[in-house]
């Protein structure tokens, strides 16, 4: 099972893309602006260890390799949540840094959340990027998504308190459903 949007392919991951994986994510730039559970330096074995703990949960699939040109260059993750949130989807990605700010963060995150509401029963998917994440709250609001609050001072991150937003979109506001 892929998706095909705009020039980019998400595909399920798969064990073997391991030594891709690790090379893309092991970026500095990238870890700050994630949590920590996603480390720098991000290691060979990391990479094999996230891909066994998604990997038997990923059925239907929800955490994709994003490809072009038959390379991996990034990844986005539909992550379920439970309890009185399931009706929610959480969404995460990143991008190897050569490959910014060329659209494609954008067409992930419109593939994704269309993907997520055609097959999953959900009514909101969000994203909870730190503030001073500008590219990433940039690609959120080009794909549809509204800011819906500003926490101040939620997170510490890198020793550094900072703010934190959340970015919302509705299953009957979403305008970028693929056919
Ligand atoms: C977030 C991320 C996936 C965005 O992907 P991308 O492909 O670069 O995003 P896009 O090109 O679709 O859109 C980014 C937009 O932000 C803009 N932008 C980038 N840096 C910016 C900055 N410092 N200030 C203002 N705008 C900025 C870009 O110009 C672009 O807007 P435009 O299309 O109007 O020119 C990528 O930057 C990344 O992997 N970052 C590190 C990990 C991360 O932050 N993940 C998200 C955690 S919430």
């Amino acid at each position: 099972m892929e998706l095909f949007f705009e020039g980019i392919v998400l595909r399920p991951w798969s064990i073997k893309d391991a030594n891709q994986l690790y090379v893309i994510a092991d970026n500095e730039k990238i870890s700050a602006n994630l949590r920590d559970g996603f480390p720098f330096p991000y290691t060979l074995k990391d990479a094999r260890d996230w891909l066994n703990i998604i990997l038997p949960e990923n059925l239907p699939p929800r955490f994709f390799a994003i490809i072009i040109d038959k390379q991996v260059v990034g990844s986005i993750g539909i992550v379920t949540k439970t309890d009185i949130y399931r009706k929610n989807f959480e969404i995460g990605y990143f991008l190897s840094e050569e490959n910014w700010g060329k659209g494609i963060g954008t067409k992930a995150i419109k593939a994704a959340t269309s993907y997520a509401f055609k097959n999953f029963d959900i009514v909101r998917v969000y994203a909870e990027p730190f503030a001073d994440n500008a590219a990433s709250r940039k690609a959120l609001d080009k794909a549809g998504f509204i800011l819906e609050a500003t926490l101040k001072r939620n997170v510490i991150k890198n020793g550094i308190i900072k703010d934190s937003c959340i970015y919302s979109v509705l299953k009957e506001e979403f305008r970028y459903y693929i056919p």
